[in-house]
């Protein structure tokens, strides 16, 4: 089978060539030097007292033409010509500023899954602001309040825009510096190509919006079929996978690997967890905490998903033969998490969201939340807005009554899941997006810290572009 390269470089190693360096400022050597060192996971700078900085970049979307390894090419939109776009990474406490320019033929926005930044910043059109039209700039500010692995992606037509190529990486380094030998990235995508190799053209179509959405024939992890991430016995890695598919959920199994994740949709678990049998829905993201046995020294370790009946290869680890070093202790920082939610014991949900579709709406089936589509085009209009009480829990419950699966995501907060089927839950972490399976009711505990309309909508891209979004009024 043909190998897919979507990316313009071919980094080595992967993680160092994507990362986009923050432009030249007052600070620029300074800037350029902090940045080449993270990027390529240099450890041993230990960041003594730093004044809080503000990092700027630039992102353009357009479509461009990427190579594959075969020598074709691939048509695609991306930001800064690459897919997946350039990884932004920073530090907690540093100010983020996106100078945005939209390329494409069509309107767009970014939407920074996962962060919580101030609502005029969230991307939402109709919402937070304007639809960034062909041609226009918009600039997105903000400081991130969380350390931990984040995305961005358009919330215009993103069936379409994320599918082509639109997304990349925020990265938002703790205060002090990890012990990892290596902090790489898996950002895992599938694409459905046509008979010509090309992104086949036609989105949400009937049989996507029946089902669980577009699901691809070719899967990429940063942009290409079964990369090779080299690592050395008694390495310890910090490994963090994103699942960036419109619609596909993979459950990765690192065969004679026994990773633990330590972060979950960004933010660090309370205690480590085993990483088996995770489902990594649209949206999520999970760090791992790697170290790489001495009894693997000289061996291949396959990663491959587990969540169909059909094994996908995702990548090889080649474990070097040398011999085995002893891996730094990591724990979990403490005092990283935000307050939590707490359990709201038996007190009744705040919110019931029931999910659910119907004949109708302009694809001809509509993914409703509460019997209403929202139009995807006007976030605002004709949509709910449910209150949320500001900086106190609210219980919300995830009610699919249909057969499909839903990875619902809540915009600028996060949630804990406190019971599945009216079963008592005890995930030892926080998320911002959740798997609903067919049927299942899930039941949520969130603590708005943010004031604003945000949005609760389904990541399988098709069913939110049918509707399957609402509003929620944190004040
Ligand atoms: Cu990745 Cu509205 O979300
Ligand atoms: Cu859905």
């Amino acid at each position: 089978m043909e190998t897919i390269m979507l990316t313009r470089h071919d980094p080595t190693p992967m993680f160092a060539g994507n990362t986009l360096r923050s432009l030249p400022g007052r600070r620029s050597s300074v800037h350029l030097a902090i940045a080449t060192l993270i990027a390529v996971g240099f450890t041993s700078f230990t960041g003594c007292a730093r004044r809080p900085e503000v990092k700027s970049f630039e992102i353009i979307a357009a479509p461009t033409t990427v190579p594959l390894s075969s020598g074709r090419t691939i048509q695609v939109w991306a930001y800064n010509g690459q897919v997946p776009g350039p990884t932004l990474r920073i530090r907690l406490g540093d100010t983020l500023r996106v100078t945005f320019t939209n390329r494409l033929p069509q309107p767009t926005t970014i939407h920074w899954h996962g962060v919580r930044v101030p609502n005029a910043m969230d991307g939402v059109p109709g919402v937070t602001q304007r639809p960034v039209e062909p041609g226009q700039t918009f600039v997105y500010e903000f400081t991130p309040k969380d350390a931990g692995t984040f995305w961005f992606h358009p919330h215009v037509r993103a069936s379409e825009q994320v599918e082509r190529g639109l997304y990349g990486v925020l990265i938002v380094d703790d205060p002090e510096p990890q012990p990892f030998a290596r902090d790489e990235l898996w950002v895992i995508d599938d694409l459905l190509l046509d008979p010509s190799g090309e992104i086949a053209p036609e989105f949400n179509t009937r049989h996507d919006l029946a089902h669980d959405g577009r699901w691809g024939n070719f899967v990429v992890v940063n942009g290409r079929s079964r990369p090779e991430l080299r690592a050395a016995p008694g390495e310890r890695l910090r490994l963090r996978l994103l699942n960036v598919a419109n619609g596909r959920i993979f459950v990765p199994d690192f065969g004679a690997l026994q990773p633990q994740i330590i972060a979950v949709d960004g933010l660090y678990v309370t205690a480590p967890v085993d990483a088996r049998g995770f489902e990594l829905a649209p949206g999520n993201r999970v760090d791992l905490d790697l170290v790489v046995p001495a009894a693997l020294a000289g061996s291949r370790v396959s990663v491959v998903d587990r969540f169909t009946r059909q094994a996908i290869g995702l990548a090889d680890i080649l474990v070097s033969p040398d011999a085995a070093t002893d891996p730094p202790r990591f724990s979990i920082p403490v005092g990283s998490r935000m307050p939590d939610a707490p359990s709201t014991g038996s007190a009744p949900p705040s919110l019931d969201l029931r999910l659910n579709a119907e004949p109708g709406g302009p694809f001809g089936i509509a993914w409703t939340i509460n019997g209403t589509a929202m139009n995807p085009l006007d976030h605002a209009s004709g949509s709910e807005h449910y209150a949320l009480p500001l900086n106190e829990p609210s219980r919300v419950r995830f009610v699919n009554e249909s057969y499909r699966l839903h990875p619902m995501h809540l915009h600028g907060m996060f949630f804990r899941v406190v019971s599945r089927n009216g079963r008592p839950i005890d995930e030892p972490f926080t998320r911002d997006t959740v798997l609903v399976h067919p049927k299942e009711t899930v039941e949520v505990v969130t603590l708005p810290t943010e004031p604003g309309l945000w949005m609760a909508h389904c990541h399988v891209l098709e069913h939110a572009e049918a509707g399957m979004m609402t509003l929620l009024d944190v004040h």
